[in-house]
C-alpha cells in the first residue's frame, strides 16, 4: 500500500496489552515502513531490560530514557513508533505527541489483563493480585494524557490485530496533518 502522502511517521500509544508493537508491525510492514519499537531501543541504551533498568534506576529513571528517545525520533521518516503505555505520564511527552500523528488503542483493562496474563515483563504489574484492579487504576490516571496527545483514537474491542491495522490505514488516508 502506498504511504498516506505527507505523513512521516505514526506514534502508537496506549495502555499495556493494548497491541501497539503487533499492530505497529502490521502497519510498518503495509506501509513498508520501518519500526522503531521506544522500549526496545531504551533496553539497547540501557544495555538493560526494562525490570532491570526499572530495579537499578527506578521508575524516573526508566521515564528519563523514554523522553529521551521519544525526542530522537523527531529527525525520522517512513517510521511507526510503537510507544510504551506510560508515555503520556510526562506532560513534554504530550506536547510532542500532540504535534504529531499519534494513534490511541484504547483497549478495556479486562482485554488488556487478558493478553499480559503470562507477561512478567511489566514492572508495574509485578507482585499485583489484582491485574484488572492495577490496570483500571493505571487507565483512570492516563485517559486524560492518552486522549490529549492523540490524533486518531481506535477502540479495539475484542478485534483482530489486522482488522485494527485496515482500520488506521483507512483513517490514515484521510488525515492531512
Ligand atoms: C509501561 C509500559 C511498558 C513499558 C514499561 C512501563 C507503563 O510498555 O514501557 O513496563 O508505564 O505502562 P508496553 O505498554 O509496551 O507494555
Amino acid at each position: 500500500m502506498p504511504a498516506p502522502q505527507g505523513i512521516g511517521k505514526v506514534y502508537m500509544i496506549g495502555l499495556m496489552g493494548a497491541g501497539k508493537s503487533t499492530v505497529g508491525r502490521l502497519l510498518a510492514d503495509a506501509l513498508k515502513w520501518q519500526l522503531f519499537d521506544i522500549d526496545q531501543e531504551i533496553e539497547k541504551i540501557a544495555g538493560s531490560d526494562i525490570p532491570g533498568i526499572f530495579e537499578e534506576q527506578g521508575e524516573d529513571g526508566f521515564r528519563d530514557y523514554e523522553t529521551q528517545v521519544l525526542m530522537e525520533t523527531a529527525a525520522m521518516n517512513n517510521t511507526i513508533v510503537p510507544c510504551g503505555g506510560g508515555i503520556v505520564t510526562r506532560p513534554e511527552n504530550i506536547g510532542y505527541l500532540k504535534d504529531h500523528l499519534t494513534v490511541w488503542l484504547d483497549v478495556s483493562p479486562e482485554e488488556a489483563a487478558a493478553r499480559l496474563e503470562h507477561s512478567d515483563h511489566r514492572p508495574l504489574l509485578n507482585e499485583c493480585k489484582d491485574t484488572i484492579k492495577k490496570l483500571r487504576e493505571i487507565l483512570d490516571n492516563r485517559q486524560v494524557g492518552y486522549a490529549d496527545a492523540a490524533s486518531v483514537h481506535i477502540n479495539t474491542g475484542q478485534r483482530a490485530p489486522d482488522a485494527i491495522a485496515r482500520e488506521i490505514l483507512e483513517k490514515l488516508e484521510t488525515y492531512h496533518a
